[in-house]
């Protein structure tokens, strides 16, 4: 077990020495804090600056946000995925300007109560905000830690994540936010998964894998489950007005976005006409595919065009179709007929 006290001043210092120029670092303001962190938990720090950017540009305080439209938020977030997350940080924010006058709370246990924030959020926000004592956990910091402790425990258990904040919380320095971002930026920039810098690691005294040799070796790698395939035809129904038929998604995780039809690749053509009461002419050779792969899923989407000449409510000009927020799957799908540089899409 490492000396915690000597530990956490090396560690702070080393951050302090070459942590990197990050625009959330440059700010005190909570509400871009707690931003930067709800873009930072599921992306990566590359493609989170220039969203973090416009974003804090756009919505420059937490009424801004709160009072924003839903839709142009989706927009805005578009390409940066797991989009529950910027519904729940503007339901989040809006509760913060009706109960707390629009500051962010600094008591954790108000903090913890709003929605989308669990314990990764709340003690980065927590921590880096008003630099009360909690530990963030994320990927970064659970191979670290599996590391210096060569703990050979499944990281991904909620129970192992808890024990090991509760280790990180029991001797946290004051400066907890500089510690929680150092444990961090040690994983990001030099205890990476596949090529760890041991050689220039200011910690690697502490480090009980690298005494036994055995760094590769943690954290303990489950085998992976083999994505799951979907196989789809996506369709382009377009009516003799320049419009497409477009769907808004009531799915939980893809609520407000928009979609093209999306079906089974053994769904007839009739049970897709009964579906939208639209009559539809028989579709041609596919125009184009993409594979898309997401976390845990792939998903196999072939495009066909089909005409009608029946009105329905779901009708966009294709000239709008662009100004809509739609996922980065289906934007793909949608350039399929977006080649021409002056298309109307
Ligand atoms: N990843 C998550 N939070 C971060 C932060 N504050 N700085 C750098 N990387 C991060």
């Amino acid at each position: 077990m490492f000396k915690r006290p000597v530990f956490n001043n090396t560690l702070l210092n080393w951050y302090q020495a070459n942590k990197r120029e990050l625009p959330w670092r440059e700010t005190s303001d909570p509400f871009k804090i707690w931003l930067s962190e709800v873009m930072l938990q599921q992306t990566q720090v590359i493609t989170v600056i220039p969203y973090f950017k416009k974003f804090i540009t756009k919505y420059e305080n937490l009424d801004a946000l709160a009072d924003a439209d839903e839709q142009a938020l989706l927009k805005d977030w578009e390409g940066l995925g797991y989009y529950n997350r910027i519904r729940n940080f503007q339901h989040a924010v809006k509760e913060v300007q009706e109960k707390y006058d629009s500051k962010v709370p600094d008591r954790p246990e108000e903090f913890f109560k709003l929605k989308g924030v669990g314990p990764y959020i709340g003690g980065a926000v927590q921590s880096i905000a008003f630099n009360n004592q909690l530990a963030a956990v994320d990927g970064n910091v659970l191979r670290v830690m599996s590391r210096l402790n060569r703990d050979g425990r499944d990281m991904t258990k909620a129970s192992v994540q808890k024990d090991v904040k509760h280790f990180i919380e029991k001797d946290m320095p004051l400066e907890a936010g500089d510690f929680n971002q150092a444990l961090m930026e040690l994983g990001a920039t030099i205890c990476t998964p596949r090529t760890p810098k041991c050689v220039i690691c200011p910690v690697k005294e502490h480090c009980e894998a690298l005494k036994a040799n055995e760094v590769m070796q943690y954290p303990l790698k489950k085998k992976q489950k083999a994505k799951q395939e979907y196989y789809y035809n996506v369709y382009f129904i377009l009516n003799d007005k320049d419009e497409i038929l477009l769907i808004k998604q009531e799915d939980d995780l893809l609520k407000g976005m928009y979609e093209l039809p999306r079906f089974d690749v053994d769904t007839s053509l009739e049970s897709i006409e009964e579906k939208y009461d639209l009559p539809l002419s028989q579709p041609g050779a596919p125009i184009g595919d993409h594979k898309h792969v997401f976390t845990h899923k792939i998903w196999y989407m072939e495009g066909y065009i089909v005409y009608t000449a029946n009105e329905h409510e779901n009708f966009i000009p294709l000239k709008d179709v662009k100004t809509l927020p739609m996922s980065v799957a289906m934007q793909k799908m949608i350039n399929l007929i977006n080649t021409a540089p002056d298309s109307e899409l």
